[in-house]
C-alpha cells in the first residue's frame, strides 16, 4: 500500500449499494475510505458526483479514486475532464490490472447496472493491487498528460 492509503468513493443513484459494498471491502484492507456519497436514493447526477471525486485525487488528498453509475462510463467520461486525472470503465479484472500497469490510472470507474458485486471486489482487488510497470509506458502516460495543456 502507498503512503497516501485514502480512496475516495462516489456513485450516481444508481450504485448506492455496489458503492458501499466496496466501501466496506476496501475498507477492510486497510484503507481510508472518503465515501462522498449520496446516500439517498434521490436522481444524483453522475458528472457533479465523478468531478468532486476526481479533484480529491487531482488534488492529493487521496491516492486512488473508485466511482460508480449506471454503465460507469457518464462518470468516468466527467472525472477525466479534471487535470491529472486518467480513469478508465473496466467491467473485467485484466483492464482492472492494465490501467494501472501500462496506464497509471489514478481512478476506477464501474458500471453498476453490467457487473455484479462479486466480480466488482475482484475488479477493485485487480486495481489496487497492481503497479504502474513505467519504463516503455511513462511516455506514452505523458502523452496523455500533454493534451492538457
Ligand atoms: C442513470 O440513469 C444513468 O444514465 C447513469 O447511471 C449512467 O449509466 C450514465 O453513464
Amino acid at each position: 500500500m502507498t503512503a497516501n492509503n485514502r480512496i475516495v468513493l462516489t456513485s450516481d443513484h444508481t450504485a448506492i449499494p455496489l458503492r458501499q459494498a466496496i466501501a466496506a471491502h476496501v475498507s477492510a484492507q486497510g484503507w481510508v475510505v472518503v465515501d462522498i456519497g449520496p446516500t439517498a436514493p434521490d436522481s444524483t447526477p453522475y458528472p457533479k458526483q465523478g468531478e468532486a471525486a476526481a479533484r480529491r485525487v487531482a488534488t492529493g488528498d487521496c491516492r486512488f479514486g473508485i466511482i460508480l453509475c449506471g454503465t460507469g462510463q457518464g462518470i468516468m467520461m466527467a472525472a477525466n475532464k479534471v487535470r491529472a486525472i486518467r480513469c478508465g470503465v473496466c467491467a473485467d479484472t485484466f483492464s482492472a490490472r492494465m490501467i494501472r500497469q501500462h496506464n497509471d490510472a489514478n481512478m476506477l470507474s464501474i458500471g453498476a447496472r453490467v457487473v455484479g458485486e462479486g466480480l466488482a471486489l475482484d475488479i477493485v482487488d485487480a486495481f489496487l493491487t497492481a503497479q504502474f510497470d513505467g519504463g516503455r509506458h511513462t511516455p506514452r502516460v505523458e502523452m496523455i498528460t500533454a493534451l492538457e495543456a
